[in-house]
């Protein structure tokens, strides 16, 4: 019985500095991450306006800064950012080199137009587009295939999260996420927990919610791949993200910035991408 007890002692203790490992080795190196997603917005002639205009507001060298915008915007977008701390992305990608796939773009012409980011799997596209776990899982084992790093969305319904399974949910998300994904990979991917419900609703997710599924995220990568992997990968919280939730959301210890919509489209994505200040 005595060995029993300090044996889950011992379980226990070694569990903690795992995970204080992984925590102050990631707090230690992980940059920010802070990206627009402007969805089905915007014209390239309003593209230039934009970046022109939200340019001086996002310059930074404290975290990285990242547009995705519209395919058609794409090339504009690249030119307009030029000599900034803007990096371009994309918002979909297919995961064929080439082909009879009318409608969809490959991943060698995001990188022969410089893009550097793309975001797989994004909860309106899972809806809209029947994207499953598995077209995610071939599209990002084809975005670090070409070399483009993928930002890959997780994310419950109100439904799930009402019944108590959001944790189990996101967790088989990421695993087939990941499918194949190498280790070394992995430490450069960009994961953004977006609970639906929060999406475009203006509810933002508690600070406190926000960090348990983010830290879940971590522990589930640090169980696929080791401690240096999951303290390496970048974790952002997606979902009414604003100005003024911001700052307490991302001075959570898993949070390592955002993906943003509604509010990339506007000068407060300078309040954001300065969160600290
Ligand atoms: P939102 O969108 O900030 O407008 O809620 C976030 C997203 O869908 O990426």
């Amino acid at each position: 019985m005595f060995l029993l007890q300090s044996k889950l002692r011992e379980c226990a203790l070694s569990r903690e500095t795992a995970a204080g490992r992984i925590r102050k080795r990631g707090i230690m190196s992980r940059k920010k991450i802070i990206a627009g997603n402007w969805k089905m917005n915007k014209t390239p002639s309003e593209t230039i306006k934009l970046i022109e205009e939200l340019k001086p507001l996002v310059a930074t060298d404290e975290a990285d800064v990242v547009f995705c915008v519209p395919a058609v915007c794409l090339t504009t977008a690249i030119e307009a950012a030029k000599g900034t701390n803007i990096a371009i992305g994309a918002e979909n990608m297919f995961y064929e080199e080439s082909g009879a796939y009318t409608g969809e773009i490959a991943p060698n012409m995001l990188t022969d137009i410089g893009v550097k980011y793309v975001i797989i799997g994004h909860s309106e596209r899972r809806e809209y587009f029947a994207e499953t776990d598995e077209t995610v899982n071939k599209k990002v084992l084809k975005a670090f295939e070409h070399g483009i790093t993928p930002i890959v969305c997780c994310g419950e319904s109100l439904t799930q999260r009402e019944q108590g399974i959001t944790i189990d949910w996101i967790r088989q998300q990421i695993k087939i996420a990941f499918l194949n994904v190498t280790a070394e990979q992995a430490k450069t991917a960009v994961i953004a927990y977006e609970p639906i419900w929060a999406i475009g609703t203006g509810k933002v997710a508690t600070t406190e919610q926000a960090q348990e599924v983010c830290a879940a995220i971590r522990a589930c990568i640090g169980e696929i791949y080791d401690a240096a992997t999951a303290a390496d990968i970048r974790i952002q919280y997606g979902g009414s993200v604003s100005a003024a939730s911001a700052p307490e959301l991302f001075a959570q210890p898993d949070i390592d910035g955002g993906l943003v919509g509604g509010a990339s489209l506007k000068p407060d994505f300078g309040k954001i991408v300065h969160y600290n200040k």
